[in-house]
Formats: structure tokens, C-alpha cells, sequence
């Protein structure tokens, strides 16, 4: 399975944090945003990413991740001109796909806790189509919307709908089989004038592949997509680490955990930053048992 990681948009949302700067660069208290959402896929043990962002930013990516290997990845980068719409992953990243299953994350959706890889496990096991998530919200009308009947099928599913028909939101974080690549062909754009993904999901509903699983209460899923919720997310970490002294979305970490890397060279990575505490604690991590 190959995974595509958006980081693209104008954030215009976070304007004059990002006017010279892309908002996946920014920080979620210690780390870039993009971090988290590269956790994720490596946490479904994607080993093959895809970057897609804008022209003006992908070079800074680059600089920030490479090629992938220093923590046993594949990485690899695509300019989206114009923030076209979440679907257009597919179309950019047709010849990256190839013939297989694909991961689609979002740069600035967060997401942790109890039994998340069992979770990203399941959908990558069970995918016969499309296999997203649902979680309940507060605010419907920012998200695009999953409506279920008494049994649990799924009804309806809109973008962003002014009279919302449930409370749970489709998180940024979608498995779909290679027919991605010729639904997004043919979906056309939304009043908005964006491809939607909601309007991928619909169609994967209409052909009656499409599987919601619900997040537990463990999960924690944050969408970085304001300021107010850029502190929120920050906060979370903070005391997740802070009290807990176990590190959210520590790339390097979890690339030595899942074997793409050795003690050697998680050494050598926790070296180049070791004047910080993300550093001491790579370093940290060689002391104790895998
Ligand atoms: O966070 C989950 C929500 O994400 C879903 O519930 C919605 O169905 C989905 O449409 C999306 O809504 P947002 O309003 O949060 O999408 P936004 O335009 O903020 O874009 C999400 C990320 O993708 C953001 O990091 C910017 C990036 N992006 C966005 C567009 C439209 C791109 O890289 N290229 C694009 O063309």
C-alpha cells in the first residue's frame, strides 16, 4: 500500500502565520504538523509517501524529510499547482500509485491513542473499496458529514452541509482500492469549484464499497486547521508527553520501533539532536527494551 500525504492549500484560514510559510511546516508544539500525519502512515506500516504541496513550499519539504531514509522511508514529492480540491491526490499521484491500495492523510489532521494501529490495521486488512472513519464532533457544519440509519449502514454523505444530518464527521484519513484513481478522473468539481473527496466517497457508497468505522472514545483525532485548534493540538501533546514521558508522533521512534531503522542509526539520529529534549529523548529510547 502507498500513502499520499496533502500538504498543499494557501492556508489563507492561518493568515499572517502562513503567508510566507505553508501551514504543515508550522509546529505542533515540538514538532512540524507534517509529522504527525507522516506518524500515521508509518504507523500502517507505509513505508512509500507521497508528498503533494504547492510549488513555492514543496522545496522546503524536501529539505526537511528528504528521500526518507534516514528513517527507512521512500519518499517522494509532487507540486499541486492550485488547491484543487483533497481528490486530486489520485490524479497527481496516478504514476506513484501504480497498481496498488492507497493511504490518503491529511497534513493537518492529528490524530492519536489506544489501539490506533489495530485500527489502521483493520482498514488496510478488510479494504474492498473505500474503508474511512466517522467521530463525533461538535461543530458538523466544518466537516464532511456521515449519515447512518438505525442498523449503522451509511445513508448519506455530505461536505460541509449547512443543516447537518448526524453529528459525525468523516476524519482526514481515507483507504481506498486503485479504483481511486479513475473515480477521482470523473467526479467533477463541487460548487466551490474543488474536487471533493466527499464526492470520492459518494461514489464508492453508490457502487456499495464503502465501509465507516467509527473511532473509539480512545482516539484522539485534532484537525490543526485553525489557530484556536493549532494551541488545542499543541496543548494535547504537550501533556501527553509531558506527563506521560512517551513522545506523540516522534518519527524517528516509531521508524526504529517498526524495524525500518536500527539502534545505530537511531543513535545517529538522536545525536544531531541531542541539544533538545526531542533529541535526549531519542537517545532515551536506546536504554530501554523495544
Ligand atoms: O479534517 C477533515 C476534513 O477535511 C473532512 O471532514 C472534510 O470532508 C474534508 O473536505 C476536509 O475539510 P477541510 O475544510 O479541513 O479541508 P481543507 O481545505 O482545510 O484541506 C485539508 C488539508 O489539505 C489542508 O492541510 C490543506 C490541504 N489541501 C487542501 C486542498 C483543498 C491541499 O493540499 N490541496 C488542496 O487542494
Amino acid at each position: 500500500m502507498k500513502g499520499i500525504i496533502l500538504a498543499g492549500g494557501k492556508g489563507t484560514r492561518l493568515y499572517p502565520m502562513t503567508k510566507v510559510i505553508s501551514k504543515q511546516l508550522l509546529p505542533i508544539f515540538d514538532k512540524p504538523m507534517i509529522y504527525y500525519p507522516l506518524s500515521t502512515l508509518m504507523l500502517a506500516s507505509i513505508k512509500d509517501v507521497l508528498i503533494i504541496s504547492t510549488p513555492k513550499d514543496l522545496p522546503l519539504y524536501k529539505e526537511l524529510l528528504g528521500d526518507g531514509s534516514k528513517i527507512g522511508m521512500n519518499i517522494c514529492y509532487k507540486e499541486q499547482t492550485h488547491p484543487n480540491g483533497l481528490a486530486e491526490a489520485f490524479i497527481l499521484g496516478e504514476e506513484f500509485i501504480g497498481n496498488d491500495d492507497v493511504c490518503l492523510v491529511l497534513g493537518d489532521n492529528v490524530f492519536y491513542g489506544a489501539n490506533f494501529t489495530t485500527l489502521l490495521n483493520e482498514a488496510k486488512n478488510n479494504l474492498t473499496g473505500a474503508y474511512i472513519f466517522g467521530c463525533p464532533v461538535k461543530n458538523p457544519s466544518d466537516f464532511g458529514i456521515v449519515e447512518f440509519d438505525e442498523e449503522g449502514n451509511v445513508l448519506s454523505l455530505e461536505e460541509k452541509p449547512k443543516i447537518p444530518k448526524s453529528d459525525y464527521a468523516v476524519p482526514g484519513l481515507y483507504f481506498y482500492d486503485n479504483s481511486v484513481i479513475e473515480i477521482a478522473k470523473n467526479i467533477t468539481p463541487s460548487a466551490r469549484g474543488e474536487l471533493e473527496i466527499t464526492s470520492v466517497n459518494n461514489e464508492y457508497l453508490k457502487r456499495n464499497k464503502l465501509k465507516v468505522q467509527l473511532f473509539s472514545r480512545g482516539i484522539a483525532w485534532l484537525d490543526t486547521g485553525t489557530v484556536a485548534n493549532m494551541l488545542k493540538a499543541s496543548e494535547f501533546v504537550e501533556s501527553v508527553q509531558n506527563n506521560q514521558g512517551q513522545y506523540v508522533s516522534c518519527i524517528e521512534e516509531i521508524a526504529w520501533r517498526r524495524g525500518f531503522i536500527s539502534d545505530d542509526d537511531l543513535k545517529k539520529l538522536g545525536e544531531e539532536l541531542k541539544m533538545t529534549d526531542y533529541g535526549k529523548y531519542i537517545l532515551s529510547l536506546l536504554k530501554e527494551e523495544k
